[in-house]
Formats: C-alpha cells, sequence, structure tokens
C-alpha cells in the first residue's frame, strides 16, 4: 500500500480518487482536516474498503511513526501542507509549523521505518515530496521559464516553506540515502479547489452576483495544469522517477490573471447567463495587490517529458471547460465550504483591501 499525506485537500483528493480509478493498491490517506480538508471530496470511494482515510497531524511523529509499523507501506506521497500565499501573509505561522516542522517530522519518520525495512523493500521504497514552482521566485516578461536547476528565490512565506520542505528532502537523500522524489508544480485548477484560490473564487463570485476581485492589474501570470494532469504525472514520478532527482510540472498555458477571469466570464455567460442579460464581467473590480506579488510563472517541462513521457492530456481550453461546469454541477459542495470560517477569511483578506478605481494599461 501507499501512504498519502494531505489526501483530503484539493490535489491530494483528486490524486487519491485518480489512484483507484487506475489501481486496487490501498491507500492509507493521513489529514489533519483543517479548513482546507475535506471528506466530502472523497465520497466516491466511501464503499471501498482499500481507502483507509486516518485524521492526524504530520507534525506528530509518534502518531506518525506508528501508522508507518501499522500500515507497512511502500511508498509515501507527501501532499499535506498549508498552500494558500494570501494565508501565509495573513499568518506564517501554520506554514512553519506543517510546512517545515511537519516535513522534518515525516522525513524522521519515515527514515526510521525505511532503515529497519528488509531489502528488497528498502531499495524499492520511495518518498514523493510534492512541491511548488513559486520556490523559483518570480521571473520577468522575457526570461526563461524555470527549469530543474533555476535558483530558488522564494519571495513568500508560503514558498519560503516550501523551499526549506525541498531543501530538508534533498539533504535527506544525500545525507542519509533516503529515496526521495521531488516535484515542482504550477497552478493547479479542477474539481475540488477550494474557494479562497483564484478560479474556484471567481466563479463562486460570480455566481453569488459579488464582485470579482483582481489584485493590482492583473496582469500577474500564472501558468495553469489540469489537476488530473499533476496527478499522471506524480504517478509517473513514483513509477519511473529516479532517486534524488526534482521534476518540473507545468501545463504550457501561461496566462495573465485578466485572461483567466475574462474566459471564465465568458464561460459563465454561456452556460449560466445572467437574468439580465449583462456579462460577468461587468462585476470584476480591481483592488489593493497582494504583497510581494511574484509577477510571472512559468514551468520547462521538458525533463519530465523527455525522462518520463509525461505531457499535460488537457488543454487550458478544455480544463477550464470542465472545471466550470463541474462548479456548477455541484454548487452543494461550494456552499458547504463556505462555513463561517471561510467568512471570516473573505473579511479578513478583502474588506481591507481598497478598490482600486483606474488601472494604469
Ligand atoms: P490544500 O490546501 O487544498 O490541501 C492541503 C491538505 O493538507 C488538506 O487536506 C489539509 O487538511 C492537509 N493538512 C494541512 N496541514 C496538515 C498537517 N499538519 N497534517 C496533516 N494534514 C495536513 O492544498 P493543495 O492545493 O491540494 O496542495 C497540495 C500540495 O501540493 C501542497 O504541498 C502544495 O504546496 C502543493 N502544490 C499545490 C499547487 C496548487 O496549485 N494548488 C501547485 C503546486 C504544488
Ligand atoms: O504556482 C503554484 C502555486 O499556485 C501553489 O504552490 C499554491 O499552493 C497555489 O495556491 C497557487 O498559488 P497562487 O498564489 O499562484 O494562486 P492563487 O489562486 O492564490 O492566485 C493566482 C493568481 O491570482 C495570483 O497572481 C493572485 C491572483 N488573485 C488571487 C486571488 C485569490 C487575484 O487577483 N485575486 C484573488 O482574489
Amino acid at each position: 500500500m501507499i501512504l498519502v499525506t494531505g489526501g483530503a485537500g484539493f490535489i491530494g483528493s483528486n490524486f487519491v480518487l485518480d489512484w483507484f480509478a487506475q489501481h486496487d493498491e490501498p491507500v492509507v490517506n493521513f489529514d489533519k482536516l483543517t479548513y482546507a480538508g475535506n471528506l466530502n471530496n472523497l465520497l466516491a470511494i466511501r464503499q471501498r474498503p482499500e481507502h483507509i482515510f486516518v485524521q492526524g497531524d504530520i507534525c506528530d511523529t509518534a502518531r506518525v511513526e506508528a501508522l508507518l509499523s501499522t500500515h507497512r507501506p511502500r511508498a509515501i506521497i507527501h501532499f499535506a501542507a498549508e498552500s494558500h500565499v494570501d494565508r501565509s501573509i495573513h499568518g506564517p505561522g501554520e506554514f512553519i509549523a506543517t510546512n517545515i516542522n511537519g516535513t522534518f517530522s515525516l522525513l524522521e519518520a519515515s527514515r526510521a521505518y525505511w532503515s529497519a525495512l528488509p531489502e528488497p523493500d528498502r531499495g524499492s521504497f520511495r518518498f514523493l515530496h510534492v512541491s511548488t514552482d513559486e520556490v523559483f521566485g518570480s521571473l520577468g516578461p522575457d526570461d526563461a521559464p524555470f527549469s530543474e536547476t533555476t535558483a530558488y528565490a522564494p519571495n513568500s512565506p508560503y514558498s519560503a516553506s516550501k523551499a526549506a520542505a525541498d531543501h530538508l528532502v534533498r539533504s535527506y537523500h544525500h545525507t542519509y540515502g533516503l529515496p526521495t522524489l521531488t516535484t515542482n508544480c504550477s497552478n493547479n485548477y479542477g474539481p475540488f479547489h477550494f474557494p479562497e484560490k483564484l478560479i474556484p473564487l471567481m466563479i463562486a463570485n460570480a455566481l453569488a452576483g459579488k464582485s470579482l476581485p483582481i489584485y493590482g492589474d492583473g496582469k500577474n501570470v500564472r501558468d495553469w495544469l489540469y489537476v488530473s494532469d499533476h496527478c499522471a504525472a506524480i504517478r509517473k514520478v513514483l513509477v519511473s522517477g529516479r532517486c534524488g532527482e526534482t521534476y518540473n510540472i507545468g501545463g504550457w498555458n501561461e496566462k495573465t490573471n485578466l485572461e483567466v477571469v475574462d474566459t471564465l466570464c465568458h464561460i459563465l455567460d454561456q452556460l449560466a447567463p445572467k437574468a439580465d442579460e449583462t456579462s460577468y464581467r461587468e462585476q470584476i473590480s480591481y483592488i489593493t495587490d497582494r504583497p510581494g506579488h511574484d509577477r510571472r510563472y512559468a514551468i520547462d517541462a521538458r525533463k519530465i517529458e523527455r525522462e518520463l513521457g509525461w505531457r499535460p492530456v488537457e488543454t487550458f481550453d478544455s480544463g477550464i471547460q470542465k472545471t466550470v461546469q463541474w462548479y456548477l454541477d455541484n454548487q452543494d459542495w461550494v456552499a458547504d465550504v463556505q462555513s463561517g470560517a471561510y467568512q471570516q477569511w473573505l473579511e479578513q483578506n478583502y474588506n481591507l483591501r481598497n478598490t482600486v478605481q483606474e488601472v494604469t494599461q
């Protein structure tokens, strides 16, 4: 079996669902169920005995050690993290605790478990760490995309905490020989994406008749990847990745935030037209920028294509259409996660930002 951390979050739950679409191999899903963890994401596999959910914190080394000795996984896929840049700006402490100390605890428990494994299990064991392209910092408009050899230059408490975790993983391979794999992926989107992030927030706000809050001038660029393509890439790296290596994963889909929001409005105008026949675009508003806002991310994903034969299947057009349809079909899921705590977050992040009346084009 495999152990997945953070398998009730956005990417982790998609990974577990995808896993059972391809395999019968059991999964122990270890998740703290923070505000971002949601067992409703996993309803489709609630009858599968191969899915064992355990609520717990990766910072609890003794708990993780007990989990490893009970279930004896052949691999660990580590998704668990605090993942939202804006939250890391308002409160970095949780990011240090989970992303750095939690990864350290998990590495320590994994090292003890792996060291005591008999061959051939020791040789085939893998620790796959799921990381982000944000560790590389920000690109200028004409800079080459991030490759696996780009120097780390994290700019937010979130990306700094992920960078620290990446370095710890690297050191456990280099020093102890732990068979690690690290993936650095660009922005994901798709089903079960928590509506604090750009795409699901814009869809939810549009349908609720609220403003569509664009930070700064809206020209920041992200490289978007449909989440099931990320899951497929992780499966490839798990099977064929070389230990100690890192793999960049991206969608070859650079878009400005304005382009993304414009596309969302266009699709919603077609699939859920407003009664007054105006466009959702009229709800766009420009607000005070995110502090330290990285201007551009872009991924050079040629290594994983060349070495492991992975390329994304979805284009941005196909993926975003599916995503909007999913949110239209699953408005109960959105309503459920927009609980009291979510409302407090909206107040904290958006109420104090000024609306910027004019944006220099
Ligand atoms: P998410 O915030 O949706 O989910 C995180 C999950 O981790 C939640 O289920 C949460 O309950 C769990 N968790 C948090 N702290 C925990 C702890 N201390 N112990 C156990 N579980 C804990 O995040 P996501 O967007 O699904 O991201 C998953 C991973 O992928 C993260 O490591 C993130 O850095 C990375 N990543 C995300 C993206 C993206 O676009 N979302 C892109 C690249 C990499
Ligand atoms: O690049 C990978 C990263 O992508 C992951 O590591 C992170 O976990 C994930 O959250 C994501 O980070 P971003 O900061 O790029 O994603 P977010 O959806 O928060 O923002 C995307 C862009 O949209 C960014 O330029 C900020 C902007 N934005 C975001 C929000 C929430 C807005 O303009 N308005 C908003 O309300």
